[in-house]
């Protein structure tokens, strides 16, 4: 892939300047509408990846972009010191749109699962009686929850770990997938247990899909042994996999549920931990909190932002369009692919490398034909486009895919 001038500058500046800390397709973009970013040279993409689907909106959202200038033009900031006018009609809305009691507003996807870590502790102290400091949390291999010293401590990922001990003591690991694994441990310690953390959908783990009814089971064990599920619905959550919550194809309602990305159409940072009364007013003031959580600019992004989904049908074009997707896909006839699975507009195809290319030099050659998707974890790779696209473009961006695939055979 040849590299412009211009993008070299800003790569480079990266480079010197920056935290290494990421590994960049080497594009430099500029711009963005709908489903489309342009790069610093003004060549055109679609976007597959969708800020890891924070964009489920579309880039540049008239409808969020508008809420945002007027807010911004009105009150950006107050902290929680004083009330507004935004949180409490946002927190209704939120209400009304999820069906919980109550919402405790963060920024990031990891506070957000940080938050609900700490309330599922606080929540096993006070109303489960778990003797002090005794408190357990279960997660599945092969997670991704978000950064912080306490999340790593739950990954499995050695690349997460490495050199950040010591972890976090109160976290027990199982095999995603296997609700015998977890029937076994809450035999073995449920006394101790406080909550289930998962993801409905592995996203970062390469698209994981699991069987189906294992949620409900583990949902129904959590019931059982008196432990909170809680569902980490930042990656799945509003709209990408075909339903408003990924859970919601099971029919189950978590205790927990996190939410981020896309709840501002990727315009804001903005978390959101949803839960009934007797779970959230276990915190109480000054026992947790943010500067910024649920300032009146995120509260008004992230409304416009849901409204998008439901005035857009987008749990429904994601049902639609993902079906035709895995199709398609299933369709082109290339030794790199051994496997496509996925569920909505949440999909991944795992790459059988050929003549030393692998899933990095296909998204290159996939970005030099006009489409931004990234690896994962070396061999997969995910593809997830805002689900404002429509059904022409998606066939498209299959076309520019089996073209790819088939000009590197
Ligand atoms: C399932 C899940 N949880 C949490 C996070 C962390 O979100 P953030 O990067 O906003 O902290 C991510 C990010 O990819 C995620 O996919």
């Amino acid at each position: 892939m040849t590299i412009s001038p211009k993008s070299k500058q800003y790569i480079d500046q990266e480079e010197k300047y920056g935290a290494h800390n990421y590994h960049p397709l080497p594009v430099v973009l500029t711009r963005g509408k709908g489903c489309y970013v342009w790069d610093v040279d003004g060549k055109k993409y679609f976007d597959f990846l969708s800020a890891y689907s924070a964009v489920n909106q579309g880039h540049c959202h008239p409808k969020i972009v508008n809420a945002l200038k007027d807010q911004a033009e009105t009150l950006c900031l107050t902290s929680r010191a004083f009330y507004n006018d935004s949180l409490g009609p946002y927190e209704q809305y939120i209400h009304d749109y999820f069906g919980y009691d109550k919402v405790l507003p963060m920024n990031t996807g990891a506070e957000g699962v940080e938050t609900a870590l700490k309330l599922a502790r606080k929540w096993g102290y006070l109303k489960k009686g778990i003797p002090e400091n005794k408190a357990i949390i279960v997660a599945c291999e092969g997670n991704f929850h978000g950064r912080t010293i306490t999340i790593v401590s739950i990954s499995t990922d050695p690349d997460a770990r490495a050199d950040y001990g010591p972890f976090t003591p109160g976290i027990e690991i199982i095999p995603y997938n296997n609700s015998d694994a977890l029937s076994a441990i809450f035999q073995e310690k449920g006394d101790y247990i406080a909550g289930f953390l998962v993801e409905p959908i592995q996203g970062e783990a390469g698209v994981f899909v699991p069987d189906e009814g294992y949620l409900k089971e583990c949902y129904e064990l959590c019931k059982k042994h008196n432990v909170l599920f809680i569902a980490d619905e930042v990656q799945t959550g509003i709209a990408r996999t075909g339903k408003a919550l990924c859970c919601d194809h099971e029919g189950i309602r978590p205790d927990i549920v996190i939410l981020g990305k896309a709840i501002s159409g990727g315009v804001l940072p903005v978390s959101a931990v949803l839960a009934d009364d007797d779970i959230m007013l276990t915190i109480e003031p000054g026992q947790h909190g943010s500067t910024f959580g649920g300032f009146p600019l995120a509260c008004k992004v992230a409304t416009a932002a849901l409204e998008v989904v439901k005035d857009e049908n987008l749990a429904e074009k994601a049902e639609y369009l993902g079906n035709i997707f895995r199709q398609e896909i299933a369709g082109i006839k290339s030794p790199f692919i051994k496997e496509i699975r996925g569920k909505g507009l949440l999909n991944a195809i795992v790459i059988e490398p050929q003549n030393g290319k692998e899933a990095w030099d296909v998204c290159l050659k996939m970005a030099e034909n006009g489409l931004l998707a990234k690896p994962t974890h070396g061999h997969i790779i995910r593809f997830a486009p805002p689900l404002i696209i429509t059904e022409e473009e998606l066939i498209e961006a299959i076309g520019i895919i089996a073209n790819t695939l088939n000009s590197l055979e």
